[in-house]
């Protein structure tokens, strides 16, 4: 059976599914999406992702297209028409079709929603935890509302690029005082020379990581020490650790900035106990 995709309605198979070409989200990058992990089919961190996705809508006013309950339930349907497991869920609204113009449409048009669903494969995954990730630098230049999950990542996407052409498999934008401000999909963190995580406080111009929230809890329960503090890639570097969160790649540790390894260059003891407290806690939790 193939991928199944709900568009504005309905489910239909996934090479079949379109949108309106007048949908603002594909010409103007107009709408926002949020992604969910999936363990055991069930929605990981449920409530934060659903929180967000409310939050950015109302930012952008966009009504949400239909009540939470309902879109939990168009969610778990397509999980099943799906058969995923372990998996992503990914869902985007836009403002909706209407004739091309910048100013919102008159009246306002239904938004449009797509979910589509994909399979990850965990053991493969955790083959690639244990072995770290490299990540690269690359100037911040986004826009000032990063707090909004919006489509509009040209600057992501450019800084992925930019990441998989040397090799590596995250960027960190810098901010104009040297400064990590997070990945171009992910939050960023190290684990300090006295043994302090730290990461990137949310008043910065970050989106505010439904990961990164629960980690949070996570170290606190385990007595960790924590600070949200700013940190530059060269502390990235003289750092114990240094990891990446976020829904696709849960907790992952990164072993090297721009090619300079971190710390001794090895995937560290703090990482992968937060990597399995973390999926621990989305597992007992979801939903
Ligand atoms: C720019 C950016 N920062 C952080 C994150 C991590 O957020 P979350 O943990 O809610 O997935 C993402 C996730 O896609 C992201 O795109």
């Amino acid at each position: 059976m193939g991928r199944i995709a709900y568009v504005n309605g309905r489910f239909v198979p996934h090479g079949q599914a379109v949108v309106h070409i007048e949908d603002r989200g594909y010409q103007l990058g107009d709408g926002v999406y949020e992604v969910w992990a999936l363990f055991g089919g069930r929605l990981g961190d449920a409530e934060g992702h659903f929180a967000r996705l409310e939050r950015s809508l109302s930012e952008l006013r966009i009504d949400m297209p239909m009540s939470r309950r309902a879109l939990t339930l168009v969610i778990r349907e397509a999980v099943r028409r799906n058969r995923v497991q372990e998996g992503l869920v990914y869902l985007q609204v836009t403002r909706g079709v209407a004739p091309r113009d910048h100013g919102f449409p008159v009246p306002p048009a239904p938004p449009s929603l797509v979910i589509t669903v994909s399979r990850v494969d965990r053991a493969a995954a955790e083959a690639r935890a244990a072995k770290g990730v490299g990540v690269v630098t690359t100037p911040e230049n986004r826009w000032g509302r990063c707090d909004i999950k919006t489509i509009g990542l040209l600057p992501n996407v450019l800084a992925k690029q930019k990441a998989r052409e040397a090799g590596a498999m995250e960027a960190w934008f810098v901010d104009d005082l040297g400064f990590v401000t997070e990945g171009a999909s992910s939050n960023a963190w190290i684990v300090d020379r006295d043994g302090r995580l730290r990461t990137r406080d949310t008043n910065a111009n970050i989106l505010r990581g439904v990961t990164r929230r629960t980690l949070l809890d996570v170290i606190g329960e385990e007595g960790l020490k924590v600070e949200e503090r700013p940190f530059t890639a060269d502390e990235a570097v003289a750092a114990k650790e240094a990891f990446i969160t976020g829904a696709g790649s849960l907790v992952l540790p990164v072993i090297a900035v721009d090619g300079r390894p971190v710390g001794d260059g090895k995937v560290g003891p703090v990482a992968m106990r937060l990597r399995r407290l973390y999926i621990e806690r989305a597992k007992a939790t979801a939903i």
